[in-house]
Parts: structure tokens; C-alpha cells; sequence
């Protein structure tokens, strides 16, 4: 393989995308390996409205072209509104990963499918 062709092959992960609702929230993703959508950041700016669905949401929906065989992210051990979210919404979360953030961390993930049916 010549570097400009191994450069072509990873382009795909070069690009963040973003979800930008004034006043509501952001996501932000990029694309992972074997075809998965990596979350990188998601907030709500006002809880429990309903808005982080709709975020995800949303997400799917964009994906719906070229949809991913997954998507995933990391969430800290300690933040618990963001597990309880995740789960609420179908996601299935890893157990506790120590070596991941300072404090331990897990991983989130729903197969693409499951989550069209939000
Ligand atoms: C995680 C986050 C994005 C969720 O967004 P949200 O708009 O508050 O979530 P929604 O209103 O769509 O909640 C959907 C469901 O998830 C569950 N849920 C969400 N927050 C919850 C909490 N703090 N405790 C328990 N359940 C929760 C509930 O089942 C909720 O449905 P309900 O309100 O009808 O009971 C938001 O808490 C946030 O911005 N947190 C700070 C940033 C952050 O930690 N991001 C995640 C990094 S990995």
C-alpha cells in the first residue's frame, strides 16, 4: 500500500459531525470502524425535555441513507444521568471499564436497527 492509498482508507475517520439545535443541544459524531458511529458528545441544555431523544433521534434519522452496523460511545462510571439516558433509550452498557477516564468508565452501544424504532 502506497501512503496516499492509506491515507484514502482512513479519510472516513477524519470528519466530526454535527448536530446543532440553538438553545436545545448538541451532538457530535464521527464515524468508527467496521462501519460504527462513534458519539463524542452529547448535551441537552435544558434535562429532561426531552431533547437528548431527540438528539439521538435525529442522529438516526441522518443515518438513514448509509446506515452504521452500530452506534457506541464511552460515558463516565460516575455520571449516572448519562447511563440512565442511554438505557432508557434501548442502549445496552458495558461493565465498568477502570482504565477508562480517571475514575472508570463504560461503553454504550445499540445496534443501528434498534434504535430506528424510537
Ligand atoms: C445525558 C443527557 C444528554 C440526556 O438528555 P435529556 O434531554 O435530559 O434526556 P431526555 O429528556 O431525552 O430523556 C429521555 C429518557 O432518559 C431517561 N433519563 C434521562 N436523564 C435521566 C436522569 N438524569 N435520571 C434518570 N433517567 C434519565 C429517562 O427515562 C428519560 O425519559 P423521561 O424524562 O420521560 O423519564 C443530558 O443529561 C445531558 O446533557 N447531560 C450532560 C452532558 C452529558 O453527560 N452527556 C453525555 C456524555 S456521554
Amino acid at each position: 500500500m502506497t501512503f496516499p492509498e492509506l491515507k484514502s482508507k482512513m479519510r472516513i475517520f477524519e470528519d466530526l459531525y454535527y448536530i446543532f439545535l440553538p438553545k436545545e443541544g448538541h451532538l457530535v459524531w464521527r464515524y468508527s470502524t467496521w462501519n460504527n458511529v462513534e458519539i463524542l458528545d452529547i448535551e441537552a441544555y435544558k434535562k429532561r425535555q426531552g431533547i437528548g431523544s431527540k438528539l439521538i433521534k435525529r442522529l438516526v434519522s441522518d443515518l438513514d441513507k448509509n446506515p452504521p452496523n452500530n452506534i457506541l460511545g464511552f460515558t463516565k462510571e460516575v455520571n449516572e444521568d448519562a447511563q440512565a439516558f442511554y438505557k432508557a433509550l434501548g442502549f445496552e452498557l458495558s461493565s465498568v471499564i477502570k482504565l477508562l477516564y480517571r475514575r472508570g468508565g463504560v461503553v454504550f452501544i445499540s445496534p443501528y436497527k434498534k434504535l430506528r424504532d424510537l
